[in-house]
């Protein structure tokens, strides 16, 4: 099922799986994460690199568990994200969080968890100031008005993106840090998602550099993440053959300049967990018509939102019928509402009952899922050392009215 490399999913049938846990559902391929990680990891070459899963991609226990064993931290954005991280047993000392635009009490909460918390507007490092004084490190999210990435809704750090402080406020943001005495230990950016270019990177590399000279107590400087995966063949992706030393020469002469060695951190989310997983559906319905032939899946908008959403690609192939030629097809969901997958796809011949793989669905794919038209959300299967794990049950009626009560009219 997978593109390359003898990953513990090729060990799998998962037409077996669909049967064993009904469809729609999410498989997950432990091999593939450990694979990305390591590709990463080996890319740099700084005295210290530290890896931060950015979980929003997919928070699921048992994968924060995982990711954490193979040696990141996570990268949190909600008080929810830290707890989940908590109950699978990564320490406070690391989770890092990353919010935007949360409530005091909120940064109060992960602070008095003990996590190193991102600070992202400057009323909120007032507040921190007033309450906290130096007693606590910070992070700064550093805005620098770099317009990069896929398109505009995962673009970060454009002058109109509402993530960061911006570089033109740093004397704002020096008077409070010197007021209150805050201890800046660290710097962080991230300029988007599926940043293809070297170029783009060292761009801002220059612009935290040129801030970190700003700030005397720095440990750390944070680059985001945003690594680009492969959606379809020959896609192209960031190259870390190239990246990887482009970055570590000049981080590592920097870190001379400033006259102390400083961690490198990044915080990938798809880059780690993105190709690792596969949406499975099933077809309900082929569905020709004078335009076009329509599959209907038992799936839809409801559990990947992502091509309706921002036009994600997502390779499609039929698993129950793999060799088969291919015809053209327009693949969409059960949702009562246009929710198209692909339109016009070539995919081997479709038949009713047939399997179908969506690719690329570890990442932002199960976390952006809704009970829309009343539907529970799929199970979760991780394969692990080729054996299959049910890491999430599929939700059930119950589920769905969970917490509701009627009114007794
Ligand atoms: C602050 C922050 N860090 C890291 C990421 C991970 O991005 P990606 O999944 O593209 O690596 C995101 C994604 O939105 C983010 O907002």
């Amino acid at each position: 099922m997978s593109n390359s490399a003898p990953y513990s999913i090729q060990r799998v049938n998962p037409i077996e799986l669909c049967k064993k846990y009904d469809s729609p559902l999410y498989v997950y391929d432990a091999d593939k994460i450990a694979y990305q990680y390591e590709k990463l990891t080996s890319a740099f070459d700084v005295k210290t690199l530290k890896i931060k899963y950015a979980c929003k991609a997919l928070t699921n226990l048992s994968i924060l568990k995982y990711i954490h064993k193979l040696g990141a931290d996570i990268d949190t954005v909600s008080i929810q994200e830290i707890q989940l991280a908590m109950k699978s047993g990564i320490a406070p000392k690391n989770i890092f969080y990353t919010p935007n635009g949360v409530s005091f009490d909120e940064m109060q909460q992960a602070i008095e968890l003990g996590v190193f918390v991102n600070v992202d507007n400057i009323s909120t490092l007032e507040k921190l100031g007033e309450k906290y004084g130096s007693s606590i490190p910070v992070c700064l999210r550093i805005n620098p008005h770099i317009l990069a990435g896929g398109n505009l809704k995962i673009s970060t750090g454009h002058i109109n993106a509402k993530f960061g402080i911006s570089i033109h406020q740093m004397n704002e943001v020096l008077d409070i840090v010197n007021k209150y005495g805050i201890d800046v230990q660290a710097l962080q950016q991230h300029t988007g998602s599926d940043l293809l270019d070297a170029d783009v990177f060292l761009k801002v590399a220059e612009i935290l550099f040129d801030t970190a000279k700003k700030f005397k107590n720095l440990k750390a400087l944070d680059f985001g993440g945003g690594f680009k995966v492969p959606y379809k063949e020959g896609d192209i992706t960031t190259n870390l053959d190239d990246l990887g030393p482009k970055i570590s020469n000049r981080f590592n002469a920097f870190c001379e300049e400033y006259g102390k060695e400083l961690e490198l951190w990044f915080e990938p989310g798809k880059f780690l967990v993105s190709e690792s997983g596969y949406l499975l559906a099933s077809v309900n319905v082929v569905k020709p018509t004078p335009t076009t032939t329509f599959i209907q899946l038992d799936t839809g908008l409801n559990h990947l939102i992502r091509p309706m959403f921002y036009d994600a690609y997502h390779h499609i192939t039929n698993i129950s019928n793999p060799n088969a030629e291919k015809k053209i097809y327009s693949v969409v969901g059960y949702i009562c509402e246009t929710d198209t997958f692909a339109w016009e796809r070539p995919v081997e011949e479709i038949r009713e009952g047939d399997i179908l793989a969506f690719h690329n669905a570890g990442a932002y794919a199960i976390m952006m899922a809704s009970n829309y038209n009343s539907r529970p959300r799929p199970a979760e299967v991780l394969i692990y050392e080729g054996k299959d794990y049910l890491i999430r049950e599929r939700e059930t009626l119950e589920d769905l009215m969970k917490g509701q009560t009627i009114v007794d009219f």
